[in-house]
């Protein structure tokens, strides 16, 4: 009987819990659709211009009090991307939707209205303290190209693909940063494994169109290789047999090991799970010619001696990491504290600018002591949003102690003028206390990488120790972590469809 009740509790329980998640779930979505009216920004405010809608852009709207401001963002792309599932859209595991959200839907929620203009800055003249815009988008008005004043500017427009000049890359290969990119690989992988089928192929064109090759060990490399061999092994060679005994992955690195940034225990887990997939891994191998059918590769030998080896390929991608975009070249141009720094924006500890006046710059574009990863620029973000709230809270505690002392000159008794005083020294410490932001300090989490057959691997930072683990678990713990770090419930239920869809009827294997 007492089992009997204790199954009824806990049956109970469950199904209240349910029912509180639910719920949850169904009041974020209706506070979602349900926007609160917004209050029009008080044109007496400072304008506070915010380039870029990606991480570090986003992290700091997120967290802003825009009441305090005037905010006008500026980004040639209207939604946020979640980049580490960027590699999933290459397969068609994840659909590249699921991972984008809305820009408008992120400033709809904030307090006081904020403008958008869905541009490119061309140029920011720091001494004038102006930003040039251009719509760069297929349908234009009369104005494409205008200017953005501002008193404060916030850089958060990222980085561009490193090629390093190596001719041919830009013209051959395809990238793997923006959603078009994902959908560029997605279709060219079926574009290559049709034109292999195609009738009378020679047996020596079928093997270099069905050589998927992957330039660059790092992360965005090793994380697309694996999905790539996934959706050979789960679906391509299913439905298209006779693929099977030439469809090849392939990942060339210029360094003696991939994964240059995990412990060596994780690096060797990789390379072993690569080699169970059946993905070569080419270390040693560094790329210098690029042509429309195969690439020219330097190779150091085991003994030290070069050579140079041609590789046919199919599909290649190019992930060599992280470039300076022109409008950023043109800003360190034009400030003398920026003459030694070579990649990117030379900030100090406060994110400012150095050599510039109330210009920050977050993310990619900025130079400190951290990886240039989504984790660095989402905190740096959120580090300036706390700091432009304190600001504007400083300057509004400011102008109160101001009309307190005048006040106070005026008081007619002591009294008067003694309760004007306690109320002064309330204020100054309170200021005080608000004063207080220490500069910007990073929390390292970890670093996760999916790298295929249904496993990751991990070096999480934990109890000021660190954690090394690679497998299944970790896959888990990876998909787990990513699923709750999406940037909406919407996108995480999307996401979670896309898992679900791609588990019970496989990826779609069509080209669009
Ligand atoms: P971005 O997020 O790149 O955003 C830049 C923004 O600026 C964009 O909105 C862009 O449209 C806009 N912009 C560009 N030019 C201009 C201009 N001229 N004017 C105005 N706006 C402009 N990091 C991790 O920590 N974990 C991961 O798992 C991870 N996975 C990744 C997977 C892939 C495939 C890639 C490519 C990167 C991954 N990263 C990951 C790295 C991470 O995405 C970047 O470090 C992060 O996006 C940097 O944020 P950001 O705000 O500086 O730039
Ligand atoms: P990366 O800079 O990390 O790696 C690029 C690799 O390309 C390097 O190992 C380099 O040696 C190699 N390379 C350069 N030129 C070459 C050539 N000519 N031939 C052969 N190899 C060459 O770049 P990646 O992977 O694009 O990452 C960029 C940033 O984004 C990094 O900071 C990374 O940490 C972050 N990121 C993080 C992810 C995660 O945490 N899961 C996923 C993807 C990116």
């Amino acid at each position: 009987k007492k089992r009997f009740r204790a199954l009824r509790w806990s049956w109970r329980l469950t199904w209240l819990t349910g029912l509180g998640l639910t719920g949850a779930l169904a009041y974020s979505i209706y506070s979602l659709r349900h926007p609160e009216e917004q209050i029009e920004p008080d044109p007496e405010k400072k304008t506070l211009v915010i380039l870029g809608t990606g991480w570090g852009s986003v992290s700091l709207l997120k967290k802003l009090d825009t009441e305090n401001y005037n905010v006008i963002v500026v980004s040639p792309r209207n939604y946020f991307l979640f980049t580490p599932l960027l590699p999933s859209c290459t397969t068609g595991l994840i659909e590249h939707r699921s991972i984008m959200e809305p820009i408008r839907n992120i400033l709809r929620q904030k307090k006081a209205t904020v403008k958008f203009f869905e541009a490119e800055a061309t140029k920011i003249d720091y001494e004038k303290r102006v930003v040039y815009i251009s719509d760069d988008s297929e349908i234009k008005g009369d104005i494409s190209h205008t200017e953005v004043p501002f008193d404060m500017l916030v850089i958060g427009v990222g980085a561009e693909n490193a090629t390093f000049g190596i001719p041919g890359v830009r013209e051959n290969s395809c990238f793997l940063k923006e959603v078009n990119d994902a959908q560029n690989i997605r279709k060219r992988v079926m574009d290559c494994v049709e034109t292999a089928m195609f009738k009378d192929q020679t047996p020596d064109e079928v093997k270099r169109l069905l050589h998927m090759v992957v330039v660059g060990g790092g992360p965005t490399g090793v994380e697309f290789a694996g999905e790539l061999q996934d959706f050979f092994n789960d679906d391509l060679k299913k439905w298209i047999p006779e693929i099977q005994d030439n469809f090849h992955v392939t990942l060339v690195e210029a360094l003696p090991n991939v994964l240059p940034m995990f412990s060596k225990q994780l690096i060797d887990y990789t390379e072993s799970t690569f080699k169970e997939e059946e993905i070569t891994i080419r270390t040693k191998t560094m790329v210098k010619n690029v042509t429309d059918k195969y690439i020219e590769a330097e190779v150091t030998n085991p003994d030290g001696t070069k050579a140079i080896e041609t590789i046919p390929y199919g599909l290649l991608v190019w992930a060599t990491g992280n470039a300076v975009r022109p409008v950023i070249r043109d800003l360190m141009d034009q400030i003398p504290a920026q003459k030694n720094s070579r990649r990117g924006l030379a900030v100090n500890e406060y994110l400012v600018v150095n050599g510039a006046e109330n210009i920050w710059a977050v993310g990619d574009c900025a130079i400190t002591n951290y990886a240039p990863t989504a984790q660095v620029a989402g905190q740096e973000g959120a580090f300036l949003a706390r700091l432009f709230n304190t600001m504007a809270k400083t300057d509004a505690i400011e102008k109160e102690l101001q009309h307190l002392s005048n006040t106070q000159s005026q008081a007619k008794s002591n009294d008067e003028r003694n309760e004007i005083l306690d109320e002064i020294r309330e204020r100054q410490k309170q200021l005080r206390r608000t004063k207080q932001i220490g500069p910007f300090q990073y929390s390292h989490q970890g670093s996760l990488a999916y790298i295929g057959k249904e496993r990751a691997v991990a070096d999480i930072s934990w109890l000021s120790g660190n954690i090394a683990s690679g497998g299944t678990l970790t896959y888990l713990f990876w998909r787990s972590a990513y699923l709750s770090m999406c940037f909406s419930t919407r996108n995480r239920v999307l996401v979670a469809v896309d898992w679900i869809k791609a588990r019970l009827f496989g990826r779609d294997v069509s080209r669009e």
